[in-house]
């Protein structure tokens, strides 16, 4: 019954690329702001602060998210959180916790499932002042965020012989495709990589790389090189500074972006964005819960920060963003007032607070 079940699940997957889209309102300014758990609040509250001071103040609407089972034992996200996002269509959201290999999966998924988010965009650019082995990094990944490897097929063949499926659509690589080269024609980039390995994978990701090199064809004015994966990781710690917009499947999406977010000082330092259809999009910070250091006020807000621009920048609100942005670097720059995961020793208060003084200082 192994085809029958994956037909079961090919529905699913086709039934929601169907699913009626939500209208974009611009001006709107309500977020949906999802704090998470671990240091997520203390981050989050450090955001709001930096915000205030801009003078710049959506309205958040603050939503939990815990796993929770519908009918039929389905998980989902809590009620009141799809409602928020199907309203306001823009999220923040700080990290989520999940259990390895047990329980609930994670929701951080569920919340990219849930809205199709499929496009996730990760830019890495060294931060002056940031010493790391790497200077002038200045990509963007741009990762499949709705199947692959991610798609969750996975049997028991037999006892001991387990399978998962790599699930590729023409749809879904046709569409991150098109995002990634109108991403690099709107932000003035002028590069496009497919990220691939069509040589092992000659079905799944030679349908991928197909995609790419039929939209490639619309947009004479990007260059479009493929490579493959593996020699992407080669050249990428040898001269980052040759890649700019590189575009793949899921699973190398995930790998990839972790470690060109290494090049540029971690998890930390990385912002990363969640898009969908019509304007709906979630801006998450992408490392852990840190529970060790939780309600410590400890904690580094660079990334829900850095992420929670990407937002203001989706949303049109370009000065805003530069504004908050000129001011965090200014203050990791200027060394004086840094977390220690940063290299100094204040806390996450004192940083944000020297972040606020600096964007107060600008008008
Ligand atoms: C990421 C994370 C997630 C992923 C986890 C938290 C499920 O590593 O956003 O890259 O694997 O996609
Ligand atoms: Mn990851």
């Amino acid at each position: 019954n192994l085809p029958f079940i994956f037909l079961l699940q090919l529905s699913h997957v086709v039934g929601a690329a169907k699913r009626p889209t939500v209208c974009f309102r611009r001006g709107l300014q309500t977020v949906t702001l999802i704090p998470g758990d671990g240091i997520g609040p203390e981050i989050s509250v450090a955001v709001m602060k930096i915000f205030e001071a801009a003078k710049n103040m959506p309205f958040w609407e603050e939503r939990n998210v815990t796993a929770i089972q519908g009918p039929g034992g389905r998980w989902m996200i809590p009620p009141d959180c799809k409602e928020s996002m199907d309203r306001t269509l823009i999220g923040l959201k700080g990290p989520l916790k999940t259990p390895i290999a047990a329980g609930h999966p994670s929701m951080n998924l569920l919340l990219r499932k849930t809205f199709d988010l499929y496009a996730n965009v990760r830019p890495c650019v060294s931060i002056e002042g940031y010493k790391t082995p790497y200077t002038d990094v200045d990509l963007v990944t741009i990762r499949e965020n709705t199947e692959g490897e991610y798609s969750g097929i996975e049997h028991i063949i037999v006892d001991g012989v387990v399978q998962s499926i790599k699930l590729i659509t023409e749809d879904a690589s046709r569409r991150i495709a098109e995002y990634a080269f109108e991403y690099a024609r709107n932000n003035q980039r002028n590069s496009v990589t497919a990220v691939h390995k069509a040589n092992i994978m000659r079905m799944s990701d030679g349908l991928f790389l197909r995609k790419c090199r039929e939209v490639a064809e619309n947009f004479k004015d990007i260059k479009f090189t493929e490579m493959y994966l593996d020699t992407v990781c080669l050249n990428m710690v040898q001269d980052p500074t040759q890649f700019d917009v590189l575009v793949m499947p899921n699973l190398y999406g995930d790998i990839l972006s972790d470690l060109c977010a290494g090049l540029i000082g971690g998890l930390g330092v990385t912002p990363s964005g969640n898009i969908g259809a019509n304007g709906v999009a979630i801006f998450e910070s992408v490392h852990g819960t840190a529970p060790d250091i939780a309600g410590l006020d400890m904690a580094n807000p660079t990334a829900l920060l850095l992420s929670a621009v990407m937002m203001l920048r989706h949303m049109g609100m370009h000065d805003y963003g530069k504004k908050i942005e000129t001011a965090c670097f200014d203050t990791i720059r200027d060394k004086k007032v840094l977390t220690g995961d940063l290299g100094g020793k204040s806390k996450c208060s004192e940083f944000t607070e020297d972040i606020c003084r600096r964007v107060r200082d600008m008008d």
